[in-house]
């Protein structure tokens, strides 16, 4: 549907959504105001509604605000505003319901573009597909009893293989979505992992004075080819306090209703930041080896996040370690130490590690059948097992 006097919108707008393909547009000169209360039952009976608007034009940012009041499916509304208008103006514009904020100038393939990574942004996730809104997304974290023991290397290819691509374990429809955040602020790579370039999207998050909305963190995560969305750690150096707990919180809120899961690479270091993430996680990764000072630091993680989150489930994953017929005294004593079996082991495998590095790959995608890709598939398997969505979070 759209809603223009304008010729020239109208002739972008069919040229981006030619008629007869798949698509009937119906055009409804001059505006809400005045399509008064029929506009309501036209607009919803569409799947999209282009519509020019003023900012300065209150009524007519009335009669669109009252029409999305009314709104309960998901007909998409992108509104077309002038040029020059300022990032605060079009921000108010989308607190009002609107989907999508664009420049009148704008031509067709922006015009499609911009629709379709809307749609994107918008298919809703599996669980909450499987058990409507309040099932809401697993926060997964990945945390490490030293630098260099593999964090990096799990986080990614656990979002990999819960994203569904190849090398997983999830059936080909069963496709969930998945956010990698790579908050691992000073040391992170998860990037290298994945062959990605900072797009500046985290440094943007830690300045940006302003809770994200959905339409931003779209902007700062970056689609990856294997079916994840990558928030990437900054490039440049910046303090670890950098974060603001709250931040945190109300990114979390918004990924959590879009993503099935969301897995975040740590850091080392204890934060304040991290609380937040823990008093959400549904289950923490913790990536160490079995030597005695590793071990030591283990436990005493597990004690402090589980003072933010005192029932959180802890898969301890033994990297670089293969798992022995004959349990050693030093394997014995670290599941004394740590009151829990040590059930996730990656074998050391440097060669097959180094080439995906070098590839900028995943080795549940690059080499899913040798050693470390079957155990790093097997891990995926039994952490998503174990957050099943009848064991899910409700709002
Ligand atoms: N199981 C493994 N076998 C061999 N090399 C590994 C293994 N796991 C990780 N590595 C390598 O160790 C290095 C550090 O891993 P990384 O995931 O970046 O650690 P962290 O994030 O904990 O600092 C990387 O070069 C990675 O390829
Ligand atoms: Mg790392």
């Amino acid at each position: 549907m759209l809603v223009s006097e304008s010729e020239t919108v109208a002739q972008v707008v069919a040229s981006a959504f030619p008629a007869g393909q798949n698509n009937e547009i119906s055009e409804n000169a001059g505006s809400f105001k005045a399509l008064n209360g029929t506009a309501r039952n036209l607009a919803f009976k569409h799947d999209l509604v282009i519509f020019e608007i003023d900012p300065c034009d209150a009524g007519e940012v009335l009669a669109v605000k009252d029409l999305l009041t009314h709104r309960q499916d998901d007909t998409l509304f992108v509104a077309l505003t002038q040029n020059d208008v300022s990032i605060s103006v079009a921000r108010e514009l989308r607190k009002i319901g609107i989907d999508e904020v664009l420049p009148l100038s704008i031509d067709e393939d922006g015009l499609k573009a911009a629709v379709a990574e809307k749609i994107s942004s918008r298919s809703l996730p599996q669980g909450y597909i499987q058990n409507g809104p309040s099932a809401l997304g697993t926060v997964i974290p990945v945390a490490k009893s030293r630098g260099g023991i593999g964090a990096s290397t799990v986080a990614v290819n656990l979002a990999s293989s819960l994203a569904g691509g190849k090398g997983s374990f999830l059936r080909k429809k069963a496709k969930s979505r998945v956010a990698l955040l790579d908050f691992d602020l000073q040391f992170g790579n998860a990037n290298v992992f994945l062959d990605l370039e900072d797009n500046g999207g985290c440094l943007q998050l830690i300045e940006n004075q302003e809770e994200p909305d959905d339409h931003f963190l779209t902007s700062i995560l970056q689609n990856h080819t294997l079916g994840m969305d990558v928030l990437c750690a900054p490039a440049p150096l910046v303090p670890l306090q950098s974060i603001r707990p709250g931040l945190i919180e109300g990114m979390l809120d918004l990924l959590q209703r879009r993503y099935d899961y969301v897995v975040i690479d740590l850091p080392c270091a204890v934060v304040e930041w991290v609380e937040p993430i823990f008093k959400r996680a549904n289950q923490l990764a913790l990536v160490t080896d079995t030597t005695v000072p590793c071990v030591r630091q283990t436990r005493r993680l597990i004690d402090f996040y589980r003072e933010a989150n005192v029932a959180l489930p802890v898969e301890v994953v033994v990297n670089r370690e293969r798992k022995t017929m004959i349990k050693p005294a030093h394997v014995r004593e670290a599941e004394k130490v740590l009151e829990t079996k040590l059930k996730h082991w990656l074998p050391d495998n440097p060669k097959i590690a180094r080439n995906a590095v070098d590839l900028g790959r995943p080795i549940v995608d690059m080499k899913p059948h040798s050693d470390l890709g079957k155990a790093l598939t097997k891990l995926a398997a039994s952490m998503s097992e174990g957050t099943r969505p009848a064991t899910r979070k409700t709002a």
